[in-house]
């Protein structure tokens, strides 16, 4: 390895090259999750979920602001953000449930991923990306916790009679009380 490529700070930037492939494979991640719950939420309204539906649009636009937040940090570091391509987004789900299933199982790869900078982060001494990561990593132990209440709302209410219903309205008072 040549000094340049070693250095994590140049006079050109103060990001190393590998760490920028990693930071801009989680733009793609976090661009994929603001699509995938945009469309989670355009079927929730066609079906009537109607406190779902804004739960994940509002996802939807949250998502987006932690793709803008990378690109902002990358850009910043004298490295160069990519926008990602995004394709083979799922329009249709079973049900209510299996969207809330996907969700976590989604936040789940989300954190493992995130996890994987951190710990790449450490090992190559670049504390400042580090750093800007914990906001990630709190954000991640949020969001899990959020979709494992949503799914939790199943069981407890049950979804026979106007059990989807009253989920939904659920659903909506665990939105609004995240969004305080
Ligand atoms: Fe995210
Ligand atoms: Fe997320």
């Amino acid at each position: 390895m040549k000094t340049a490529e070693k250095e994590i700070v140049t006079l050109k930037r103060s990001l190393l090259v590998d760490t920028e492939k990693k930071l801009n494979k989680q733009i793609e991640m976090e661009g994929r999750s603001s699509a995938y719950y945009l469309s989670m939420a355009s079927w929730c309204e066609m079906m009537g979920f109607s406190n779902s539906a804004k739960f994940l649009y509002d996802h939807a636009d949250e998502e987006r602001q932690h793709m803008l937040k990378l690109f902002k940090y990358i850009n910043d570091a004298g490295g160069h953000a990519i926008q990602p391509e995004i394709t083979g987004i799922r329009h249709n789900f079973n049900s209510l449930r299996e969207i809330f299933e996907l969700i976590l199982e989604h936040e789940i790869e989300v954190t493992k991923s995130i996890n994987t900078i951190v710990d790449h982060c450490f090992m190559v001494k670049d504390f400042a990306t580090f750093s800007f990561m914990q906001w990630y990593v709190t954000e991640q132990r949020e969001e899990e916790t959020v979709a494992r209440r949503a799914l939790e709302l199943f069981d407890i209410i049950g979804e026979e009679g106007i059990g989807l219903w009253t989920i939904d309205q659920e659903l909506g008072k665990l939105h609004a009380s995240i969004e305080e």
